[in-house]
């Protein structure tokens, strides 16, 4: 059986030659984290490394070792003009004087990574924005609003590893076959059904949470006889590849809004390398993306490790959401 490969796949799509290449460099990246994932406690880089990150968080040492892989592999791209990464605090100049054509990637090289410990899905999440005009390299040069990326994507380092792409015609998922070392074309043109009896939301934080979120999760968990007039079924990874992951598969909504504990920071979740992509993502499947407000991928950028209220996923689901902030 012949299975279609990410390039020939990228060549369907008509993708250029240094798209092409840049993509089939990130997922080289991901093929060597995944490596590092699968081997564990093996290898000795689970646990709390001594660095803390530019978020202030303890970094796990697979978070350093996965941002290397990627630094060294898709860096050495010679049309990469800079990478911009959650690991790294200062944007990664490759190039002194970017030119129109060359790419800005900006990455979460191991997202969930609280998952490791547990032997649970972690990921890679990846945006690439192409220069239109030549550049000072600058940090306010990389603030660029979601709408200009023209591919994203996410590796997943699940049961299988799996490649889930788009390069703006719609979004492909591959799995990894470990024989040939090629992400192999297994859920084409992946659509997320407009309608959900499914949420994902740390409840967690319940007591930090504003009115219009509280209100819709009350009224979801009514149940049939509630106000939605239907029974909602609940899940939480704590690893957004993972959720995004199942949404993309069969639906539902993710939810990470801002609320009074992180309102100080913007929200949790970043803005360029984790909520652009999958924004991306999820509006190419069909899907929704906001911050309840406004699309996730109007957002000015003011800074690149900016954070960002997040809701996304089944597109009359995420309305539904909307309304309730709009009250
Ligand atoms: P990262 O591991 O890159 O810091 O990202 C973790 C993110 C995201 O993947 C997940 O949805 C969320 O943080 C989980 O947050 P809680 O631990 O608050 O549930
Ligand atoms: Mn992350
Ligand atoms: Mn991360």
């Amino acid at each position: 059986m012949t299975q279609t490969t990410l390039r020939q796949h990228l060549q369907s799509q008509k993708a250029d030659t240094d798209l092409m290449i840049l993509m089939e460099d990130i997922a080289t990246a991901c093929r060597m984290i995944a490596d590092r994932v699968r081997h564990g406690a093996i290898a000795g880089v689970l646990g709390a490394a001594e660095t803390e990150n530019v978020q202030g968080e303890t970094q796990k040492e697979l978070d350093v070792i996965s941002d290397e892989i990627f630094q060294e592999v898709v860096g050495a791209n010679p049309t990469v003009a800079a990478l911009v990464s959650e690991e790294v605090d200062e944007v990664n100049w490759r190039k002194e004087a970017p030119q129109a054509g060359d790419f800005i990637v900006y990455y979460d090289p191991l997202d969930g990574s609280s998952n490791l410990d547990v032997n649970l899905s972690v990921g890679t999440i990846f945006s690439i924005v192409r220069l239109e005009n030549a550049i000072e390299p600058s940090a306010e040069a990389v603030q660029i609003k979601g709408t200009a990326q023209i591919a994203a994507g996410y590796a997943i380092y699940g049961p299988s590893t799996g490649l889930v792409i788009t390069v703006g015609q719609g979004v492909d998922g591959f799995t990894h076959h470990p024989g040939s070392g090629e992400f192999l074309l297994t859920s084409g043109a992946m659509s997320i059904p407009p309608q959900t009896q499914e949420f994902a939301i740390n409840a967690s934080r319940y007591d930090l949470w504003d009115a219009p979120v509280r209100s819709y999760i009350d009224d979801c968990l009514r149940g049939a006889d509630g106000p939605r007039g239907k029974k909602f079924n609940m899940r939480w990874c704590a690893s957004m590849v993972a959720d995004v992951h199942r949404i993309l598969t069969r639906g539902g909504v993710f939810l990470y809004p801002k609320d009074s504990g992180n309102a100080g920071q913007g929200g949790k979740l970043r803005l360029m390398y984790e909520a652009n992509p999958m924004g991306m993502l999820v509006e190419q499947a069909r899907g929704a993306s906001s911050t309840g407000t406004g699309r996730i991928m109007e957002v000015v950028p003011t800074g690149h490790h900016q954070r960002v209220s997040v809701i996304l996923g089944s597109r009359e689901e995420v309305a539904v959401i909307e309304g309730y902030y709009a009250k």
